[in-house]
C-alpha cells in the first residue's frame, strides 16, 4: 500500500513552498508515496514586506514560544507514515506559526508517535530553533527522525544585508546590482530533492535510526563554528530581551533599542569576541567543540 505522508509549512515569500515541493518530488515519483501538502497561515497575516518597526515586534513572542491563531485547516487522514514539517527560523526561534501549529493539540495528537523530518530555510542561524523544534515535537511524542537546514551560504555579514533588503522592501533582487541575491539559491533549494530522495528510501523500509547520519554525509546539516559560537550567546541574551520587553509597558521604545542592540552586537562586538575566543579559547577546546556540532547536527534532545 502507498504511503501517506503529509508536508506542512508555512512560508512568506514562498521560499518555503519551492523548497518542500522539491524536496518531496521523489517521494512521488521514485516511490509512489502520496504527499499531501498543507500550507498554513496565521488568522491576522504577518506583512510582508515587513516595516523595521513590524520585524523587530515578532521578536518578543518568537523568542519566548507564544501562540497565535491560525487559519482553520484539515488534513485528509488522522495517522501519516511520516510528517514533514517546512519551516523558518524568526530570531533564532521558530516562526510563530510554526511554533503555534507545534503547540496545537489536534497536531499535537496527529503527530504523536509519528516520524517526523523537518526541514528549514533561513539565512543562516537556525541550532537555537532547531533545539525548539525538539522539544515541541518530544512534548507532542512524536519522533524527530531527520533535520535538513538550507541556509544562505555567502558571508554572514552579507546575507544580513541582503535579507534585511529583502524582507523590508519584498524584493529578492540584487541590491543596488552590487550584493548576491539573498536568501538559499536556486541550486540548493533545486538539490533538496537528493535529501528527500534520501528520506523516500528510508520511508520506504520504515527504517529511521540511521536516517540523520545519511542526511549529514550528504551535507544537510552544516555546523560552522563561528554562526554556532554566536548563536549560543545570542540565544540566552534574546530570551531576556524578550522577557524584558514583553513585561515592559515601554514596548516600542525598547524594540527600537533592541534594533540597535543587535546591530552593534552582530557588527561590532561579535567580530572581537570571536576574535578573543580565536586567540585564548578554541584552540583549547576542540574535543568541546566537536561533541557540540555533533549534538547540533542530530536530531536527539538533550
Ligand atoms: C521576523 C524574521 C526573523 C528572522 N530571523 C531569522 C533568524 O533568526 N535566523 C535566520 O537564519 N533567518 C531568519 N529570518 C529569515 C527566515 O528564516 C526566512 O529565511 C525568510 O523569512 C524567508 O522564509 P519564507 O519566505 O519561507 O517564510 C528571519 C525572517 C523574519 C521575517
Amino acid at each position: 500500500m502507498s504511503k501517506k505522508v503529509l508536508a506542512v509549512y508555512f512560508t512568506q515569500t514562498g521560499q518555503m513552498e519551492s523548497i518542500i515541493d522539491h524536496f518531496t518530488a521523489p517521494l512521488v515519483t521514485i516511490s509512489g508515496t502520496t504527499v499531501e501538502k498543507v500550507r498554513i497561515s496565521p488568522l491576522r497575516p504577518f506583512p510582508f514586506p515587513w516595516t523595521s518597526q513590524e520585524f523587530f515586534d515578532a521578536m518578543p513572542e518568537s523568542v519566548s514560544g507564544a501562540t497565535i491563531d491560525l487559519e482553520p485547516f484539515s488534513v485528509k487522514e488522522n495517522k501519516y507514515d511520516l510528517v514533514i514539517i517546512g519551516y523558518q527560523p524568526w530570531f533564532l526561534s521558530p516562526s510563530l506559526p510554526i511554533g503555534s501549529l507545534l503547540q496545537q493539540p489536534t497536531f499535537m495528537a496527529l503527530i504523536k508517535n509519528t516520524p517526523v523530518v523537518t526541514i528549514s530555510g533561513c539565512r543562516n542561524m537556525w541550532i537555537n530553533a532547531q533545539e525548539k523544534i525538539k522539544k515541541l515535537l518530544a512534548a507532542a511524542d512524536a519522533r524527530l527522525c531527520g533535520n535538513i537546514a538550507l541556509v544562505d551560504r555567502h558571508n554572514n555579514y552579507t546575507s544580513l544585508v541582503t535579507i534585511l533588503y529583502w524582507m523590508l522592501t519584498g524584493k529578492k533582487d540584487r541590491k543596488w546590482g552590487i550584493f548576491p541575491k539573498p536568501g538559499v539559491s536556486d541550486e540548493d533549494i533545486a538539490d533538496s530533492a537528493h535529501f528527500g530522495k534520501t528520506v523516500s528510501d528510508h520511508l520506504q523500509k520504515n527504517e529511521w535510526e540511521h536516517l540523520q547520519t545519511q542526511l549529514i554525509q550528504q551535507g544537510a546539516v552544516q555546523i560552522r563554528y563561528h554562526l554556532m559560537f554566536i548563536e549560543r550567546k545570542a540565544g540566552r541574551l534574546f530570551s531576556i530581551w524578550s522577557k524584558v520587553i514583553r513585561g515592559s509597558k515601554k514596548r516600542s521604545a525598547l524594540l527600537v533599542a533592541f534594533k540597535y542592540y543587535l546591530l552593534i552586537a552582530l557588527c561590532v562586538a561579535a567580530p572581537v569576541i570571536l576574535l578573543v575566543d580565536a586567540l585564548l579559547f578554541k584552540p583549547f577546546l576542540s574535543k568541546r567543540i566537536k561533541q557540540q556540532k555533533e549534538y547540533y547536527e542530530g536530531v536527539y534532545l538533550k
